[in-house]
């Protein structure tokens, strides 16, 4: 069997970076260290972070068991109001906002002042999603799709600045930019899909137009993961999402001459590494 690994599978930056930062408060020994949700979406990741002491504040209403410590911002970032009420348990605050998502954050600050209507194209219930909508001044919408943006409709008179989550596909993204410049109320388009999505989507898009099935690795509650997926599924019929090496079991990869694997922002290395192991043995 043939297996064609992808060079951007695994970590990306931000999550290397807000990983890294979690390791390095551990080891000042001030305790406790808390993470403001998953520092990651990997559970296999968490469990051991968990087993080093750090916990988890899962949300708003969990802040007031909170006392002394750190609490580190992940990734993905978090608004204003949210940092503030942070600041307010005391503990001491360690920002790993991704610097791209901490751009996007002051693109939507500076220009929501301005009077600018912020369009952030994106799934709204996602927590860098909520965190950028959280520092804008004014009026936001969060669209997903062609359709949502079609019918949005502004007061006359307004402009508007469309950004996106940094894991939106690019694809998709470029659709809604015609779109929107297409709007009267067009003003700015700040590209913020992160070049670590777009060269992950453009790999993964470019081997499982070759193989004959395509593996997906990560977390189940990863975005940027299930986009991936998407991405592959619509290339390659045989596509895998697979979180963990037990997920293999049941996949029938013997009959598939190549196979292409890549994987999320957010799974660890030695995961891919057993994977690929496993599979050169089948
Ligand atoms: Fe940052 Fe891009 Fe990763 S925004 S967290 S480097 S996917």
């Amino acid at each position: 069997m043939k297996i064609t690994v992808a060079k951007t599978a695994g970590f990306c930056f931000g999550v290397k970076r807000a990983v890294d930062e979690v390791y390095r408060q551990i080891e000042t020994g001030l305790k406790p260290v808390y993470t403001y949700g998953p520092v990651i979406h990997n559970e296999q990741v968490m469990e051991k972070l968990e087993k080093k002491g750090v916990r988890v504040i899962r949300g708003e209403e969990e802040l007031s068991d909170v006392s002394g410590g750190t609490i580190i911002i992940r990734a993905h970032g978090i608004g204003r109001d949210l940092e503030e009420k942070l600041r307010k348990t005391g503990c001491r605050i360690v920002d790993a906002t991704c610097p791209f998502v901490k751009k996007i954050h002051e693109i939507v600050d500076q220009e929501s002042k301005n009077g600018v209507t912020v369009i952030i194209a994106g799934n709204p219930d996602h927590p860098e999603v909520r965190g950028i909508k959280g520092w804008t001044n004014g009026p936001s919408f969060v669209v997903q799709t062609k359709e949502e943006l079609e019918a949005l409709k502004l007061p006359e008179g307004a402009r508007a600045i469309l950004v996106a989550q940094t894991t939106f596909n690019l694809q998709k993204f470029q659709e809604l930019v015609e779109i929107f410049k297409k709007k009267r109320y067009y003003d700015r388009v700040v590209n913020t899909v992160c070049n670590a999505t777009a060269e992950r989507q453009t790999e993964a898009l470019q081997i499982s137009e070759t193989v004959d099935a395509m593996l997906v690795i990560g977390g189940k509650h990863s975005s940027n993961t299930q986009k991936l997926c998407e991405i592959c599924r619509t290339h390659c019929r045989n596509t895998y999402f697979i979180e963990t090496l037990v997920d293999l079991e049941d996949k029938p990869f013997q009959s598939f001459c190549h196979v292409g694997i890549t994987a999320g922002a957010s799974t660890p290395n030695q995961i891919i590494e057993e994977v690929l192991e496993k599979l050169c043995q089948k």
